[in-house]
Order: structure tokens, then sequence, then C-alpha cells
């Protein structure tokens, strides 16, 4: 375990933002982990567990312990008719997808180059391109921080959902995720029903020819956060009513939504996009100039030119298409999790 006290948090995020924390702690075990909960000198200090920090802003001093998941390693088991993969929670996500590729369990391509650690890929169920992580979920292994038990949810009891989770409401701050249990079926199935991949003629279809199609679409759409801070999509797409979707398409006839159970999930990016906001900046923070979902850190952005960009974004989508746009990433305040409501109003 390693602990720095007033410790930078710019290498540990990735909009890249000059930001610090009272203490930040890298753990490498369960044991660790337990140590950092259990430690006098921390008791009363708030907690935060992070993987990568790609999908966090720090919107301020962080007045507490940065807990940093690298709790390294993976298994494999095979079964009759699927692979079954153990990975520790501070294992990196896109390390194990391409990993698993090359070994030759098929299934995870569509979830290529999704930032972050495995341990956090439940919370928000990440997704794309047709596959969520929910789709090999067998199990998801916690620490309960009220008695320090180790657990084991099934994908039931994960209650996954778009952009969402059980970690993100009733376990809320009550467990940390240690490690996730895979399942791919060895009866693999392609899924290609996105844009490119439908190109791909049937004779070249195998993992590996899907794998390079997704990290080739997403260099080309998202921008890299090595180069440009950000964390992906800022907003998650909304969910409307088919009545005010119909309404809208009157007025946008190019508008873009999916049809999703009784409602309507709207391209977030396509209404940005359409306020004519690619490319507007407050101060060192941008709306990117090709793919306007995503905010980025341009030039020494601070939190609040980040917040005060995304503020605008909101109120301009609200007033054009009566929309009230949610934030994907997670804003963590100086003790606690806060919001762009309580930020801006
Ligand atoms: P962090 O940002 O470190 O943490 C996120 C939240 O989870 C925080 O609230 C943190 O406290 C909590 N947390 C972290 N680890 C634990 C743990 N072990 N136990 C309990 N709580 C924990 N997401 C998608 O779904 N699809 C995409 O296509 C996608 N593309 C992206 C592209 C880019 C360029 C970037 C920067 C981000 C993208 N994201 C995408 C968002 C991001 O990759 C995911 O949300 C990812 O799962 C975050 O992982 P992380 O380890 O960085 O989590
Ligand atoms: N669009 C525009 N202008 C833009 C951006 C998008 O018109 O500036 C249009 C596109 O032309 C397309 C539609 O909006 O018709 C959707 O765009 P895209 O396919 O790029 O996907 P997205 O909805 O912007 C979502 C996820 C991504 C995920 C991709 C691929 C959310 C919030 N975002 O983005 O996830 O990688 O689909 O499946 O659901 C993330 O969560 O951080 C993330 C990057």
């Amino acid at each position: 375990m390693q602990v720095f006290t007033n410790a930078s948090l710019k290498p540990y995020h990735t909009f890249s933002i000059d930001i610090s924390c009272d203490v930040l702690v890298i753990i490498e075990s369960v044991e660790d982990l337990i140590q950092v909960y259990q430690d006098a000198a921390w008791e009363d200090l708030p907690k935060l567990m992070i993987g990568k920090g790609s999908n966090l802003l720090f919107t301020e001093h962080y007045s507490g312990v940065v807990i940093v998941n690298r709790i390294m390693g993976k298994r494999v088991s095979e079964e009759a008719d699927a692979w079954n993969i153990h990975v520790n929670a501070g294992e990196d996500w896109p390390s194990i997808v391409e990993w698993s590729i090359e070994q030759g369990y098929a299934g995870l391509e569509n979830l290529a180059l999704i930032p972050g650690c495995a341990g956090s890929a439940p919370i928000q169920n990440i997704g794309a391109y047709g596959k969520e992580f929910k789709d090999f979920c067998q199990y998801v292994d916690v620490l309960t921080l009220d008695t320090f038990e180790s657990k084991r949810l099934t994908p039931e009891q994960c209650r996954f959902g778009y952009r969402d989770s059980v970690f993100k409401h009733e376990l809320y701050k009550k467990v940390v995720i240690t490690g996730v249990g895979l399942s791919l079926d060895k009866d693999w199935v392609p899924c290609i029903n996105y844009g490119s991949l439908q190109t791909i003629p049937s004779d070249e279809l195998s993992p590996k020819r899907i794998y390079q199609e997704i990290c080739r679409v997403r260099m080309a759409k998202l921008p890299d956060p090595e180069e440009q801070g950000n964390a992906g999509s800022f907003f998650k797409n909304p969910l409307i009513s088919k009545a005010h979707f119909d309404k809208l398409k009157t007025d946008f006839p190019d508008i873009v939504g999916y049809d999703s159970g009784e409602q309507v999930k709207v391209a977030a990016g396509w209404l940005i996009d359409h306020c004519d906001l690619k490319g507007f900046q407050v101060g060192g923070a941008m709306v990117h100039p090709n793919q306007a979902l995503v905010l980025v850190n341009v030039n020494h952005a601070s939190a609040k030119d980040i917040v005060q960009l995304a503020a605008t974004v909101r109120e301009k989508v609200r007033v054009q298409y009566q929309v009230e746009l949610e934030h994907e990433v997670r804003f963590m305040g100086s003790t606690t999790e806060t919001y762009l409501s309580e930020l801006v109003g």
C-alpha cells in the first residue's frame, strides 16, 4: 500500500484538471482496503474509491482519502459451453478485453477501449456498440463497509439498467467492488448492428475483426484523454415520451432517437450539436468539435470552466427542446458527491 498526503489527483483522473486531495492511498489487496477503512488516523475522513477516474469530475480539493484501486489478478475456468473469467477490480478494462480476444475468448469485442477498471464496469453498466457489461456478468464481488464481509451478488441483485445499477442506489456508499465474474458463451454470436460494423464482409467476421473495427471507430470519434482531458460522454442520452419525441420530430425532422420501451432515447450529441455548440468554449473547456456529447479540457481548464460549460449546454438544450440532460460524469465535491443542479441551480 502506498500513501501520499496532500497529493495531486491530476494523474488519477482523465479530465487532467489540477486538483488535489488530503490523502491518496494506492491499494493492492482487499486487506489493504480494510486497513484503510479501519485506520484510526483516517476514521473521520470521507473516503472515495476510484479506478482510473475516467468518469469523474473533481469540482474542488477533496478533503478526504482517495483510494486508488489496484487490486490486480484474473483467472479463467472452462465449462462445456462457456469461458468463465474472474477479474479483480483493479485490472484495466481495455487490457482485459484485448487479452480476452488474443486468448480466443470471444464476446467482449464490442466493449473495447472503454477506459477504466474492471471493478468500475458494473457501476454504470458500461455499454457501447450494442453490448453492455450486464450481457457478460456472472457475478459481482463486493466488500460490505459496515461488517467488512465479502459478498457475491448475482446479476439480478445488481439491477443493471442503462448507465445504471444498484451501486448508484441501495448499495451506494455501502459496498466497494472487489472483483467481477464474466461468462463468455463459446457459441459466439457477432453483434454488428451498429453503423460501420455492418460493412464487414461476412467471410471476414470474427471477434478480432470486430474488435479492430470498434477500436478504429472509437479512435476516430472520441478524443484520447492522453491528448485532451475528457470523461467520455458528459451527459446520458435522455429518455423522453413518444409524444414529446413526435413533436420534436415535426420541428426537427433529422433528430436522432431510438425506441426504448414506452419511451424514446434521444441522441444527446445530436441535440447539443444542433444547438450549434460544437467548439463552444468556456475558459479552457470546450464542447468537442466532432462529438458534441464530449466536453474536453483544451487549455488548462479549471473544474469551474467545465461546470459552467456543462450548465450552458444543459440550459440551451432545455430551452430549444424542453429536454432535461442528466450528467453521466460523477461530480465529487470537497467531501461528498455533488451535481450540476447543486452547483449552478
Ligand atoms: P472512476 O471514474 O474512477 O469511478 C467512477 C465512479 O465509480 C466513482 O463514483 C467512483 O467512486 C466509483 N467507483 C470506482 N471504483 C469503485 C469500486 N471498486 N467500488 C465502488 N465504487 C467504485 N462509458 C461507457 O459506458 N461506454 C463508453 O463507450 C465509454 N467511453 C468512454 C470514452 C472515454 C474517452 C472516456 C474518458 C470515458 C468513457 N466512458 C464510457 C466512461 C468510463 O469509461 C466508464 O464509466 C468506466 O467504467 C469508469 O471506470 P473508472 O475506473 O475510470 O471509474
Ligand atoms: N451525433 C450528432 N452530433 C454529434 C454527436 C452525435 O449528430 O456531435 C449523432 C450521431 O450522428 C448519431 C447519434 O448522434 O446519429 C449517436 O451518436 P454516437 O453513435 O456517436 O453515440 P452517442 O449516443 O453519442 C453513445 C454512448 C457512448 C458509446 C456510443 C457507442 C451514451 C451517453 N453514450 O454515444 O458511451 O460509446 O454510444 O455505443 O450513451 C460514454 O458513456 O462515455 C460513452 C462514450
